[in-house]
């Protein structure tokens, strides 16, 4: 019994092994003049299947090997704006954004597809205010808890998926309301069985700022579609390579809160590598050195130089630590006013529908405006929070929270 199953162990070892080499390989081959070729690395289930291991014992590495593998250039960029400039596309600017995955007028007989490379049309770039701040603003004004001076930080979000993750959620019609209903009836049918995305689904979240020509070497720069020209401050990158997901967080370098409160910690990508938050807010941090290692990965995946000045301010890959204490992670722009309670993770796992398909209505918020954390309260989907715990009232969106658009279909 125990010698099989060591067979098993080392042939899912070598396996997982011959996957990670041969993908590695594919992405970057030699020219005739022995010049290094920058292929289109879209991570693939080999990878993301391969990584679990490595995204469990060491997240640091597993979330820069991500960030670097999806921050390389996109192969095809494209003329944007009335100046007729340029993209700047990263790999996963080109991936379908939040309102092609959820339409505001949902068609079932005309699902969003993807265009000819796979891809979204990347020229679609639209910002909007930061969402989970326009909700936490609404839920202090209707609690009375809004202060004048909290003042939502500026700038514009994107939501992307990669095309794993977007076809699982179109295939599933899991896009629109009716789809979602259908989903809450089928996975609480005959015993309770979870929506799970798949192993190589990648979802991102990033923020913006409005910048000027002069200070573009500063930041990862593109156009929205209108031609403004912007620098990216946030990123959010979770990947499915977990079953609970990846959680990792990024910022600008010079963003003043970059390590107040909770503090930066990254193992893998820089010099110090764990900053304590200054006793002041909003005071800047000194950048620190990017690592030999972190710099050779880089160049492996070609990432130009203005991917230097972003920061991995922490990854999560659990509720708490081995110690029982809770793990928090946020981001000074995108988490501004509840970083101390942020938990990636467990307000995540609030993303979940009732049985018409309607959104859990707290968006993991607590009802003054911070971030639930810590276990994720069985109470909120089950109707008791202890065994037995009786129907289940929410069924889990499995961490995507982007499902609070989903809108209804009208019947035609
Ligand atoms: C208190 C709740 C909350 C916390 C904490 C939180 N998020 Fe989110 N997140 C949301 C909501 C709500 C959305 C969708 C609305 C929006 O885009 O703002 C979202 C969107 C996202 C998306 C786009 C994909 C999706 O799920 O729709 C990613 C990626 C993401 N968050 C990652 C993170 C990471 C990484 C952290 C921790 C550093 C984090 N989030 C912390 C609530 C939260």
């Amino acid at each position: 019994m125990r010698k099989t199953s060591a067979f098993f162990v080392t042939a899912l070892i070598l396996v997982t092994l011959i996957g990670y080499v041969a993908c590695v390989q594919q992405d970057q081959k030699a020219n005739p003049e022995g010049q290094p070729v920058i292929q289109p690395i879209v991570p693939d289930s080999v990878f993301l299947a391969g990584a679990g291991s490595l995204a469990m014992n060491n997240p640091d590495e597993f979330n820069w090997t991500i960030f670097a593998r999806i921050c390389a250039k996109a192969p095809q960029q494209q003329p944007i704006g009335a100046n007729k400039d340029t993209t700047n596309d990263a790999i996963w600017e080109t991936w379908p954004d939040d309102p092609t995955t959820y339409p505001a007028n949902p068609d079932p007989q005309n699902p969003p597809t993807l265009n000819k490379a796979n891809l979204a049309p990347a020229a679609h770039k639209t910002l909007e205010p930061i969402q989970q701040q326009q909700f936490r603003r609404q839920l202090l004004l209707k609690n009375k808890l809004f202060h004048p001076q909290f003042a939502p930080v500026g700038g514009g979000e994107e939501s992307r998926r990669n095309p794993a993750s977007f076809n699982f959620i179109i295939s599933n019609n899991l896009w629109y309301t009716q789809g979602l209903a259908a989903a809450f009836k089928k996975g609480t049918t005959n015993g309770y069985h979870p929506l799970t995305f798949p192993v190589n689904a990648i979802e991102i979240k990033a923020v913006w700022k409005s910048i000027t020509r002069d200070s573009m070497s500063y930041y990862h720069w593109n156009y929205d579609s209108k031609g403004g020209l912007y620098g990216l401050v946030a990123l959010h990158i979770m990947t499915k390579a977990l079953p609970n997901w990846t959680w990792a967080t990024w910022e600008w370098v010079g963003n003043p809160g970059r390590c107040d409160i909770l503090g930066c910690s990254d193992t893998y990508g820089v010099n110090p590598a764990v900053v304590s938050p200054n006793s002041t807010p909003n005071q800047g941090y000194p950048p620190g050195q990017p690592t030999p290692q972190l710099l050779e990965l880089f160049k492996k995946y070609g990432l130009a130089d203005e991917w230097k000045n972003y920061r991995l301010k922490g990854s999560q890959t659990d509720w708490i630590d081995p110690t029982g204490r809770t793990t928090l992670l946020g981001n000074s722009i995108t988490e501004d006013g509840f970083v101390q309670t942020s938990s990636c993770i467990t307000c995540h796992s609030n993303a979940s529908i009732d049985a018409n398909g309607a959104v859990m209505p707290s968006l993991g918020f607590t009802p003054d405006g911070q971030s639930q954390n810590g276990p994720v309260n069985p109470g909120n989907f089950w109707a008791k929070s202890t065994a037995p715990y009786g129907a289940l009232n929410y069924f889990q969106y499995d961490f995507v929270w982007g499902v609070f658009r989903a809108r209804p279909a009208h019947n035609k």
